[in-house]
C-alpha cells in the first residue's frame, strides 16, 4: 500500500507507469564491455556478474558506499550482520576486483561505520596506499538508552599511487562564518565583509560537520534507508575527479554518486542489484538533466551549516 505523507515532503517516489518508462535506462552486461559501452550507464545487476565484464583501468575515482556490518533489508535483498572475520572476507570478495577498474592515477572513497572501519582499513591497505579517513558527524542516528547514539561515519581516502594523484583542493574550500574578524591596518585579514555577514574561504579538513543527512522535506530524499547526501558526494567528486573524469559506484543504491557526477560534469557508471533503487537511480539522473542544484553547494563554494539565509541572499 502507498505510504501517506505529509503535504511538504519531498520524498521522491516512483508510479507504477514511471517505472515502465524509466526501466528503459537501467542497462544490463552479460559479455565484455568497452568504455563507451559502460560509461553513463546504470547496471541493474549483482556487482560479481558485473565486474566479470567491465573494463580494466577505466575510472579516475571509486566511491563505494557499500551494505555496512549490520543487518539491513534492501528492498528485499538482505544484509545480515555476521562477525568481523566474515565481514573481512566479505570486503576481500569485491574490493581488489573493484580497485583493478581504476587508472594508475586513481583514488578511491570507502564509507563506513565505527564497526566495520577497521576491516574496511585493512583490505583497503591491501591493494592501494591509505592517505586519509574523514569523519563525517551526520548527526542524526537512533537514541539508544544503554550506549551513544551513533552520529558519525568515516570514509576512507586511499589512491593508486602517491605519488601521482588528482586532488582540486581549491574546488573544495568551505565558506565559515568568521568569529573573531581580525584587522590589519584597518581592513580584514584572510576574511570578507560581504552583503551576507563576515565569512572566509577556509581549507577542508578532515572532519566534516557541514552535512547532515537527507530527509523528507529535502528534494533529493527517497525512501532508500541509507542514502548519503548530494553534498557529501559532491565534495569527493570536486575533489578528486578532474571535469570529464569517470566516477564508479558498486554499490549506487538510489544513485547519490552518478547524479552528483552529472550535475558536476563528470561521467558515471553505477551498479545496483535492487531494480526499485536503480530506477529511483534514473528517476534523479533524468531530473539531473535540467536542474544540477546541490544542497548546500552554492555559487561553486560549500557553505557551512545553518547559512541558508544567507546563501539566498547571494543569489
Ligand atoms: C549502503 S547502500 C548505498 C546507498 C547509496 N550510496 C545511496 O546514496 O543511495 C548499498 C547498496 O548496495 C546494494 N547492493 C548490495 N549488494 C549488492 C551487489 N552484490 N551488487 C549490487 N548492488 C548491491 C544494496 O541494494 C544497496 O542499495
Amino acid at each position: 500500500m502507498e505510504k501517506q505523507r505529509a503535504g511538504r515532503n519531498r520524498t521522491m517516489t516512483l508510479s507504477d507507469t514511471e517505472k515502465e518508462e524509466l526501466r528503459k535506462d537501467l542497462s544490463f552486461l552479460s559479455e565484455k564491455s568497452a568504455v563507451d559501452g559502460a560509461v553513463d550507464k546504470t547496471f541493474n545487476q549483482d556487482l560479481f556478474e558485473v565486474l566479470e565484464y567491465l573494463p580494466k583501468h577505466f575510472v579516475d575515482l571509486l566511491i563505494i558506499d557499500p551494505p555496512y556490518n549490520l543487518s539491513k533489508n534492501f528492498a528485499g535483498n538482505k544484509f545480515k550482520k555476521t562477525d568481523d572475520v566474515a565481514y573481512i572476507e566479505y570486503v576481500r570478495s569485491w574490493l581488489p576486483k573493484v580497485m583493478e577498474l581504476l587508472k594508475p592515477n586513481g583514488s578511491v572513497y570507502i564509507c563506513c561505520d565505527w564497526k566495520c572501519t577497521s576491516a574496511i582499513y585493512q583490505v583497503l591497505s591491501e591493494c592501494a596506499v591509505v592517505v586519509n579517513r574523514i569523519t563525517w558527524q551526520r548527526e542524526k542516528g537512533r537514541g539508544a538508552k544503554t550506549n551513544w547514539k551513533n552520529a558519525m561515519e568515516d570514509i576512507w581516502f586511499g589512491v593508486a599511487d602517491e605519488n601521482d594523484y588528482y586532488f582540486d583542493v581549491e574546488a573544495v574550500k568551505q565558506k565559515r562564518r568568521v568569529v573573531a574578524p581580525y584587522k590589519e591596518d584597518g581592513k580584514p585579514k584572510d576574511w570578507e565583509e560581504t552583503d551576507e555577514g563576515k565569512f572566509r574561504l577556509t581549507y577542508p579538513s578532515n572532519f566534516w560537520d557541514d552535512i547532515s543527512i537527507p530527509y523528507w522535506s529535502m528534494p533529493e530524499n527517497t525512501d532508500h534507508p541509507t542514502q548519503k547526501p548530494e553534498k557529501l558526494i559532491a565534495k569527493l567528486i570536486l575533489a578528486s575527479c578532474p571535469v570529464d573524469g569517470i566516477v564508479f559506484d558498486p554499490f549506487l543504491g538510489s544513485g547519490t554518486t552518478s547524479v552528483v557526477a552529472k550535475k558536476l560534469g563528470r561521467h558515471y557508471c553505477g551498479v545496483e542489484i535492487s531494480e526499485e533503487y536503480a530506477l529511483l537511480a534514473a528517476k534523479r539522473l533524468r531530473k539531473a538533466e535540467t536542474d544540477t542544484n546541490i544542497q548546500g553547494y552554492n555559487d561553486g563554494v560549500f557553505w557551512e551549516r545553518n547559512t541558508l539565509n544567507q546563501q539566498k541572499k547571494k543569489k
